[in-house]
């Protein structure tokens, strides 16, 4: 069987080059979508290196033309997509009330209709081929809340359920849609987030000890689970929602 074709948004690094490696090392080809080129080609390189295919691809995923490109350009170069990660996110710390409308439409249009934009283009190849699998990268932000992140916190939650949603939709197609969600986890994205915060330090060490396992989470922590909604074996499973987070949130 040729390898399987996995698009990752957000593979130019943090969780997302992780995430890539790791599909990668499970045998799957790799194209590497991001808004950043020159880290997209690094984690491009980093699995050439183990031996894998990877594939860049400049994605905007606030602009739907550059999703559909995209997805288009992978399916010519390497196939239909039939794994589709999305890793890609953005945050800023701040009280709701000192936050306005920009900000909010940047949220969304981020970190949840960059998931409906990529589902959009990807997920009727996958119904067509009888096989597919989506994992959605949420947060626990979206399962419980968290303060400084109101408008990402919602547009999490609307991740975690538009990924049941589809996973319903599609139950019979043998594509699964199932949410990874993070905790604090050592990234460029949460060192930006907390230095918007009025003492970074300070709110890093609380984050860190409202963990139980009383660490960050590393990206290496994250893509296991990842690589599990990706593989064969995963078939059954869908609709679900995991926290991969030291255990911070443990929803029953
Ligand atoms: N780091 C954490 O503490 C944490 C916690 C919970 C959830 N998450 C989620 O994990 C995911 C990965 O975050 P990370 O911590 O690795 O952050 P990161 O900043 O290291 O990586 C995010 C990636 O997304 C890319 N990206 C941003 N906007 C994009 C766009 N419009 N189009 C395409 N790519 C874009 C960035 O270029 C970057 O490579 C995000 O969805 C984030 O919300 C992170």
């Amino acid at each position: 069987m040729t390898s399987r074709v996995a698009l990752v948004t957000g593979g130019a690094g943090g969780i997302g080059r992780e995430v890539c490696v790791a599909l990668a090392a499970d045998d799957r080809r790799v194209a590497v979508a991001d808004i950043n080129t020159e880290g997209a080609e690094e984690t491009a390189e980093m699995i050439r290196a183990q031996g894998g295919e990877a594939l860049v691809v400049t994605m905007d995923i606030t602009d739907s033309d550059s999703v559909i490109q995209g997805c288009l350009m992978v399916a010519d170069e390497m196939g239909p997509v039939e794994i589709l990660v999305n890793v890609a996110g953005w945050d800023r710390f701040a009280k709701f009330l000192d936050t306005d409308e920009e900000l909010w439409d940047l949220l969304i249009e981020i970190n949840y209709k960059g998931v409906l934009r990529t589902t959009h283009a990807c997920l009727p190849a996958m119904v067509a081929g009888g096989w597919g699998r989506i994992v959605n990268i949420a947060s626990d932000a979206g399962r419980v809340g968290s303060s400084l992140e109101a408008v990402y916190s919602g547009a999490k939650g609307a991740v975690i359920a538009f990924s049941k949603t589809i996973a319903r939709e599609v139950a019979r197609s043998g594509v699964t849609v199932n949410s990874v969600c993070p905790g604090p986890t050592d990234t460029a994205l949460l060192a930006s987030a907390a230095d918007s915060a009025a003492n970074p330090e300070r709110m890093l060490g609380a984050l860190e000890g409202a963990v139980p396992m009383k660490r960050l989470g590393q990206p290496s922590d994250i893509a296991p689970a990842v690589v599990y909604f990706a593989s064969e074996g995963s078939a059954f499973t869908t609709g679900q929602t995991v926290s991969v987070s030291g255990g911070l949130t443990m929803a029953g």
